[in-house]
C-alpha cells in the first residue's frame, strides 16, 4: 500500500483525491520535483529544494513549506516504503479556483508528495535515442507539471524503438525530453550551458561537479546538432536514470556503437559519490 501526503494528511494512495477544479487539472498550473532516495537518504536535498523554490518563484507562487518542513514530510514517506532506493515525487499546484486564468483567485495551494521504489532498469549497456526539434516553450528552466510536449516526444522516440529524444532548438542541442545531455569528443566532455531552454538538472550539476573535482576536461558550451551526430560518446542524465550511455542515435551507432570509456570512468565516480553520500 502506497502512503501519500496530501494537504497536511498522510493517507493511502487509493483514498487521496483532489477537486476537479484544481488548477493543476484544468490549467497544468503547478510545479514538481523528483528526488532520488539512495540508501534511505534524500539525495541532494538542498539542491532540489532550491530548484523547487526557483520554479515556484517563476510562476508567482510562494513555497508553502520551509525546507525543514519538506524534510520531515519526506522522512515520513520514506519510512512507509520497504525498499531503500526510492524516488519522491512532489507537486505543488495553485489550488482550486473557478476556471479563470486570473491567479489572484487562488488562495490555498494543493500540496502532494509520495515516495515510490525506483524501478531498477539496467541501461548500462546503452540506449537508443532520436533527435527531434525542441517543440517546447521558452521557460524550460521551470519544472512545470505541464509536460505534454515531453510526453509526445517520448512517445515519438518509443515509436522509433528509442528511449529518449534529444532536442535541438535553432541548430543547438538543449536537453532530452526528460533528461540532460552530455557529449564527448576527443576525450573532452561537453554539455549545454544552463539557460531558459534547459532544466537545471540536479544530476547534470553533480556530473559537472565530479568532472571539475577530478580535473577532467569539460566545458559547458553550446553544442550543434552536427556535433551531436559526430560525438564519440553521448550520455543523458536524470535523477532516476542517473548517467545513461546513448549508443545509437537515429539508428546510427554513436562513436564505436559501444559504451564509451569516459562514460565508464564518470559513471564509476558517480556511483562512488552516491555510496559515500550522507545528507
Ligand atoms: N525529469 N530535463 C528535463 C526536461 C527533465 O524532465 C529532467 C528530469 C531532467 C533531469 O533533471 P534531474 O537530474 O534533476 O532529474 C532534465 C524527471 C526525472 C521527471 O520528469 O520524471
Amino acid at each position: 500500500m502506497t502512503t501519500v501526503y496530501l494537504n497536511g494528511e498522510y493517507k493511502p494512495l487509493s483514498e487521496a483525491s483532489i477537486n476537479v477544479l484544481d488548477r493543476g487539472f484544468t490549467f497544468g498550473d503547478g510545479v514538481y520535483e523528483v528526488i532520488p532516495i539512495f540508501n534511505r537518504t534524500i539525495f541532494r536535498f538542498d539542491e532540489h529544494m532550491q530548484r523547487l523554490e526557483n520554479s515556484l518563484k517563476a510562476i508567482f507562487m510562494e513555497n508553502p513549506y520551509s525546507s525543514s518542513e519538506w524534510f520531515s514530510i519526506f522522512e515520513k514517506l520514506i519510512e512507509t516504503v520497504e525498499v531503500s532506493e526510492q524516488s519522491i515525487y512532489l507537486q505543488v499546484t495553485r489550488g482550486v479556483t473557478e476556471r479563470d486564468h486570473d491567479i489572484s483567485l487562488a488562495e490555498n495551494p494543493t500540496i502532494f508528495a509520495m515516495s515510490r521504489p525506483i524501478e531498477k532498469k539496467d541501461l548500462s549497456g546503452g540506449i537508443n535515442a532520436i533527435t527531434h526539434e525542441d517543440i517546447r516553450w521558452q521557460y524550460c528552466d521551470i519544472k512545470a507539471i505541464t509536460l505534454l510536449p515531453s510526453v509526445i516526444l517520448r512517445h515519438k522516440a518509443k515509436q522509433q524503438g528509442a528511449k529518449e529524444a534529444i532536442l535541438i532548438r535553432d541548430g543547438y542541442i538543449t536537453e532530452g525530453a526528460a533528461s540532460n545531455v552530455f557529449i564527448c569528443k576527443n576525450n573532452e566532455i561537453f554539455t549545454p550551458p544552463k539557460n531558459n531552454n534547459v532544466l537545471p538538472g540536479i544530476t547534470r550539476d553533480l556530473v559537472v561537479e565530479i568532472l571539475a573535482d577530478h580535473k577532467m576536461a569539460y566545458s559547458e558550451t553550446t553544442i550543434t546538432g552536427e556535433e551531436l551526430l559526430n560525438a564519440d560518446e553521448i550520455w543523458i542524465t536524470s535523477s532516476t536514470w542517473e548517467i545513461v550511455p546513448v549508443t545509437q542515435l537515429n539508428n546510427m551507432p554513436v562513436g564505436t556503437g559501444e559504451v564509451g570509456p569516459l562514460w565508464q570512468t564518470v559513471n564509476k565516480l558517480y556511483q562512488e559519490f552516491k555510496s559515500g553520500y550522507c545528507h
